[in-house]
């Protein structure tokens, strides 16, 4: 159900659960005021209560209030990336943060969105706790029709249209004295690298302490089986392609874009998983010859993970 921006507001105000955009993709919101509409949001998700949410601010300084310590270079990634598609993990004032969002961790995830309805959002109701508006496993919503697919016609969204990243935020997060990428996302590591002087390592190595709790469940998944291959000139079948690519078994192909603008790849990404179900499609082959950096990265980890049963 659509719902205007002041409905939006007033729910959230009286500890409902809201779908709102992002420009990375749809969020089901919380007031971080209302422990029961947090507790709502694990419900209506089935997700993990290990699994911790982002807070959601409107102002970099409001941070200061709730985290603990700032690492070195949180100013200058601050005012870089914010507001915009960045979440950083800092160690903060577990007295101010519910348990439950922190999912009992001594740290907190922060992020400054960038759209105005967000934004606006946030001002009037105060901090916004937001994991992506989908059900556990399944692809990210960037369009309100996928939040109503995953939670019902009835379910409040507020309608921002399709979502300019179509992927979720880039998450940052301090660890043994280097700034390191625990989640791929929106921003490709290369982009730190002039803040940083370095690019961040992409830390996927979760044997011993789990960094970013979400990155050990399946995710972004469709129903359908999705092959990732590198050559797709021979092969028959559902094929999800590229726009300059020439298929001549297919049977039917679903374009993810250009290769030569993975910004759009991602925009369309998860409808196009999402437009799979919506088909019935059983089984497709994914093309995943392209580069292997940039935005690229997030992409082939989407792939891979959506790939995964
Ligand atoms: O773009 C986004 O980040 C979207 C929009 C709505 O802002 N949100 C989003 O939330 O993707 P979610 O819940 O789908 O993913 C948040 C990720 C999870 O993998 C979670 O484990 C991780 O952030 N996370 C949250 N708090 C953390 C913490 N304190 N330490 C490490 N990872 C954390
Ligand atoms: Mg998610």
């Amino acid at each position: 159900m659509r719902i205007p921006l002041e409905k939006a507001q007033n729910l959230l105000q009286n500890g409902q659960v809201v779908a709102i955009p992002t420009e990375t993709v749809y969020g089901l919101a919380a007031s971080m005021k209302h422990p029961s509409a947090i507790a709502q949001i694990f419900a209506l998700k089935e997700r993990p209560s290990k699994n911790p949410l982002i807070v959601h601010l409107a102002h970099a300084k409001q941070i200061l209030n709730y985290a603990s310590s700032l690492p070195p270079s949180f100013d200058n990634l601050a005012n870089h990336f914010w507001p915009g598609p960045l979440t950083m993990v800092l160690p903060s004032d577990t007295s101010l943060i519910p348990d439950q969002a922190r999912a009992g961790l001594q740290t907190t995830a922060f992020r400054i969105p960038q759209h105005k309805l967000a934004l606006a959002l946030i001002d009037v109701v105060g901090p916004l706790v937001m994991p992506s508006a989908n059900r556990s496993g399944r692809p990210s919503a960037t369009h309100p029709e996928h939040v109503e697919a995953d939670f019902g016609d009835d379910f409040p969204v507020l309608d921002g249209g399709i979502c300019d990243h179509g992927l979720e935020s880039t998450i940052l997060s301090w660890v043994e004295e280097r700034w390191k990428i625990v989640r791929l996302g929106a921003l490709p590591p290369e982009i730190f690298n002039p803040i940083l002087g370095y690019t961040p390592e992409i830390v996927v190595n979760f044997k011993t302490t789990p960094i970013c709790p979400g990155q050990l469940y399946r995710h972004y998944a469709p129903q359908a089986k999705l092959n990732l291959k590198y050559d797709l000139s021979a092969q028959p079948g559902v094929i999800l392609g590229f726009n300059e690519r020439f298929y001549p078994q297919a049977t039917q192909v679903y374009r993810l874009g250009s290769l030569e603008r993975p910004e759009d790849v991602a925009e369309s990404l998860y409808a196009i998983l999402r437009q799979l179900d919506t088909d019935n499609v059983a089984e497709a082959s994914v093309d995943i010859n392209f580069p292997e950096q940039g935005l690229w990265k997030t992409i082939t980890e989407r792939l891979f993970k959506a790939s995964k049963k």
